[in-house]
């Protein structure tokens, strides 16, 4: 019969050589692992470059390839010969553990330790190479974004003077309209402009008020409005001169001319922007200035500048 102290078995205690880099030459590889992670790094920086600049698709995926490569190969090359491989067995007996156990136990710990802090630089080289791979990772989605649209949604080509002319470019003279007829205008120089486009109604053969302080904007009748919907943004293009309304065929709202084009049905949340016009000497239209609001769909309600 034997007493418990005797028959403990002291664990068995790691050795040296499993904490040990199974490299034969440990700077060598560290070394190779370092610029592995730089290489991946730069690599990163070039697939963001690429895709910045809009490179080639083959440009991108050998970056992204190249990227992902080294940092595979770095991290493979690291934990097979870098680091402690095991098995790891460690017998485990009557607890307590004698002071020796702990002793021992502490000191492969410590050596554990060491053999990671090591390491460090690498770690640090690795999640460099990692997170810029991951912050390049965004870039499709920032992209999808489009361009910044800064000021251009706030602002169209009428200025004060702008001649009003036809697309084919031909100026639009106080004659041209019967009462009752419509026409589309852009402001001269930019006859293409879509944000620009203005429908032109002569509802009346003298001027008329639309709103309070707008009494000199409607030159012999002629009235103009922005032709880009505010719900929408689609073309406001269908006139009807028995109820004086223009209607937006995509989803029906009607704007009543003669006050404003307020809204009086549909989904459109805010008239149309007005142009002010005025005839100049030789009776061709002009605008006073730019429209009295921003174009366009009711975002523009959030705030903004002048059209
Ligand atoms: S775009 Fe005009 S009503 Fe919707």
């Amino acid at each position: 019969m034997s007493t418990g102290e005797e028959t403990r078995k002291e664990p068995t205690q790691q050795s040296g050589p499993h904490f040990e880099p199974t490299a034969r030459d440990v700077r060598r590889t560290e070394r190779f692992v370092a610029v592995s992670f730089l290489v991946g790094f730069l690599a990163t920086v070039g697939l963001a470059v690429a895709y910045w600049y809009r490179g080639n698709d083959q440009a991108l995926g050998l970056a992204l390839g190249l990227a992902t490569a080294a940092l595979g190969v770095g991290v493979t090359v690291w934990g097979k010969y870098l680091m402690p491989q095991g098995p790891f067995v460690q017998q485990r007996h009557d607890l307590p553990s004698t002071s020796e156990v702990r002793g021992a136990y502490k000191d492969s710990f410590e050596r554990g330790v060491t053999v990671f802090r090591r390491r460090s630089v690498l770690g640090k080289l690795l999640g460099l190479a990692a997170g810029s791979l991951g912050v390049v990772a965004l870039f499709p989605f920032v992209r999808s974004l489009g361009p910044q649209p800064k000021k251009a949604l706030f602002v169209t080509s009428w200025r004060k003077g702008s001649l009003l002319v036809q697309a084919d470019g031909r100026p639009v003279h106080s004659d041209d309209l019967e009462v009752g007829g419509i026409m589309t205008v852009f402001p001269e120089h930019d006859s293409n402009a879509a944000i620009s486009q203005t429908i032109l109604i002569r509802p009346s053969a003298v001027p008329f008020t639309t709103q309070p302080g707008r009494e000199t904007w409607t030159p012999k009748g002629y009235v103009a409005y922005s032709k880009v919907c505010t719900h929408a943004g689609c073309p406001v293009a269908l006139y009807e001169e028995q109820t004086q309304q223009m209607l937006c065929p995509c989803h029906q709202s009607v704007f009543n001319i003669l006050s404003g084009a307020v809204p009086v049905f549909g989904p459109a949340p805010r008239p149309l922007p007005q142009l002010a016009l005025y005839i100049d000497k030789r009776g061709f239209l002009r605008s006073q200035g730019p429209y009295n609001e921003p174009v366009g769909p009711g975002f523009w309600e959030r705030g903004g500048g002048p059209a």
